[in-house]
């Protein structure tokens, strides 16, 4: 499989600085007993195919992003790059994530990595949609 790279500057790689932007509003989503409940009404970056959203804060124990796949699939993963601990965005078009640092470690859907200096998979999470709901179990 040909990777491909995020467009994104030396600066903001050097930076891990993240093409996913933190949301504006925090109040599309909850988090209780290990579950993440997302309000798909409210949650604007997951509105269109490769859309994504950073799910930081209220008490959960690892930070997650959230993508809108093909078909209507979402996928819930770790964002946390298993080299060294930078932050993934979605790469459009590739169902891959990618490490917005230098190295740009890219993982497939299942987390399993496909170019990068580290073997580790990223660690994803079940997602299921209730209604206009989507509840993601943290594994
Ligand atoms: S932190 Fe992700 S490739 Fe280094």
């Amino acid at each position: 499989m040909k990777v491909i790279k995020l467009k994104r500057s030396i600066f903001q790689r050097l930076l891990g600085k993240p093409a996913t932007e933190l949301p504006g509003n925090n109040d599309f989503w909850s988090f209780t007993d290990g579950k993440i409940t997302v309000n798909l009404d409210k949650a604007n970056g997951l509105s269109k195919v490769d859309g994504a959203v950073r799910l930081e804060g209220k008490g959960l124990p690892n930070r997650i992003i959230l993508v809108h796949g093909k078909k209507d699939q979402y996928q819930a993963y770790d964002n946390k790059c298993t080299h060294m601990g930078r932050r993934v965005d979605p790469v459009p078009g590739t169902e891959t994530v990618q490490c917005c640092s230098v190295n740009c470690t890219t993982f497939n859907q299942k987390g399993e990595v496909i170019e990068g200096p580290t073997k580790k998979p990223l660690k994803t999470h079940p997602v299921t949609i209730d209604n206009n709901k989507l509840i993601i179990t943290l594994n």
